[in-house]
């Protein structure tokens, strides 16, 4: 389906202005600051909720139990570690900060599950002490570490393996058989995932729950998780055939496309769920055997289209471009340091002006930032007003997942304060950056 990139509660108001949750952006920014990430509380909720509520029912209606955890990285503060636990999902984190975060939230240990292709031994430790519900183990090595670390804690590791199933999805592609020369999981092609579940069998200090894999990002094929639903099932089977053990738990990740700019496409999460408990079920129905209890990991599809960023507007130039016309460059108070994805992964983006309307011509822009770097770009293309000036408050939609997780303190940057709007009130989620604290993780001579 195509959606729109802004979160729900935007609109733009008599005067012209953008408003969010009920307040005015102008308001916003004159009260935290620019640039600003602002999170739009009911939107994200509603989405964790769409994926909790639809996906549940789907699997119910074939008697199946489902989890959905929360990918933190995509946005992590403890207020929404604890919006996700009221709300009922679960959380999945790759760090020990992360994992601090999410306990501080209030989410309760057993509902967090650890990844990471090179935990260290604190994060393990500490995830081994507070109790979490699962580790996905993501190597040999690992496994070795880990089931000597819990013995000599006394304890049991919960672990589920993580599996690279050859599926690669993404950028609105499928691939069933991609290759598999990168850092995650282990091979079910070359045996490797078989032989390390075997491995985690036989580990006297591992308790082995399952099976994990996550097959990309920006995904809108339902075929992609149904090919990987049939292959993680079949290994579960092929590994209840060779031990007699069952396998209880199947994560079949995150990677549910959002829409970036107007009218781009997104995988509606009440139709996949329908259609990933289907494919499931039919997949069940060719290796037989009991249904474990299954479970995903979206992170982009809840915290990305319920976060815009509010930018000031500083230095706006017309550039002439070799093929003729010109561009507009609009500079802002922000840029590679609040956003990186734009020169990571030439993201695209759209843009508005947010503190006034206006009837100027519109004309082929950039959006930039204020760093040394000429790749420094927020948002490569965009119509903006041709009368787009200093002191104007433009507005970036969709920047609420990988934004401020992925932010940087380059040229010293001050990272942004995040701000959750509702019902007419904001309220802070994380601070922004001061002078203090730059000089403060300054050790002077
Ligand atoms: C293991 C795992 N699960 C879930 C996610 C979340 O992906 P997305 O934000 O695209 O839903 C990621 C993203 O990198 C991941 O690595």
């Amino acid at each position: 389906m195509t959606s729109s990139p802004w979160s729900q509660t935007v609109e733009r108001g008599s005067d012209g202005a953008l408003s969010v949750g009920g307040l005015d952006v102008r308001d916003l920014a004159a009260e935290h600051g620019t640039p600003l990430y602002v999170v739009d509380e009911a939107d994200f909720r509603a989405r964790a909720s769409a994926f909790r509520g639809h996906f549940s029912a789907a699997f119910q209606r074939h008697g199946a139990q489902m989890d959905v955890f929360y990918a933190s990285k995509a946005f992590l503060c403890s207020q929404v570690a604890g919006w996700m636990h009221e709300d009922g999902l679960s959380l999945d984190v790759a760090s020990l900060g992360e994992l601090e975060v999410a306990l501080r939230g209030g989410m309760p240990a057993h509902r967090i599950g650890l990844h990471g292709n090179n935990k260290q031994i604190d994060e393990l430790t500490r995830a081994l002490e507070v109790g979490v519900g699962r580790i996905i183990v993501d190597s040999f090595t690992e496994v070795d570490v880990l089931n000597e670390l819990a013995g000599s804690l006394g304890l049991q590791a919960p672990v589920l393996v993580r599996v690279t199933t050859g599926v690669h999805a993404g950028g609105h592609e499928y691939i069933a058989t991609s290759h598999e020369d990168q850092k995650f999981g282990l091979s079910l092609a070359t045996g490797a995932a078989l032989e390390a579940l075997h491995a985690c069998h036989d580990a006297p200090h591992l308790n082995l729950l399952g099976i994990h894999t996550h097959i990309g990002s920006q995904i809108l094929s339902i075929d992609a998780f149904r090919e990987s639903a049939d292959r993680m099932l079949r290994l579960r089977a092929q590994f209840t055939a060779a031990t007699g053990a069952d396998l209880p738990e199947v994560d079949l990740g995150g990677g549910y496309a959002i829409a970036y700019t107007e009218g781009a496409e997104s995988l509606d999460p009440a139709d996949a769920a329908v259609a990933i408990a289907d494919a499931v079920a039919s997949v069940m129905e060719d290796h037989g055997g009991t249904w474990p209890h299954f479970s995903i990991e979206p992170g982009r599809a809840i915290a990305g289209p319920a976060g815009m960023t509010l930018y000031n507007v500083g230095v706006v130039k017309q550039v002439s471009l070799d093929e003729g016309g010109s561009r507009q460059y609009v500079a802002v108070d922000g840029g590679m340091s609040d956003n990186p994805r734009t020169i990571m992964y030439g993201a695209e983006y759209a843009a508005t002006l947010a503190s006034r309307s206006s009837e100027a011509e519109p004309a082929l822009s950039r959006v930039v930032g204020k760093h040394c770097e000429s790749g420094d770009i927020v948002v490569r293309d965009v119509d903006l007003p041709g009368d787009v000036a200093r002191g104007d408050l433009l507005a970036v939609a969709a920047t609420g997942a990988y934004g401020r997780s992925m932010a940087s303190t380059y040229n010293n940057a001050l990272r942004p304060a995040v701000v959750a709007v509702r019902d007419g009130r904001s309220r802070v989620l994380v601070r922004r950056d001061t002078i203090a604290d730059l000089l403060d993780w300054d050790v002077p001579a």
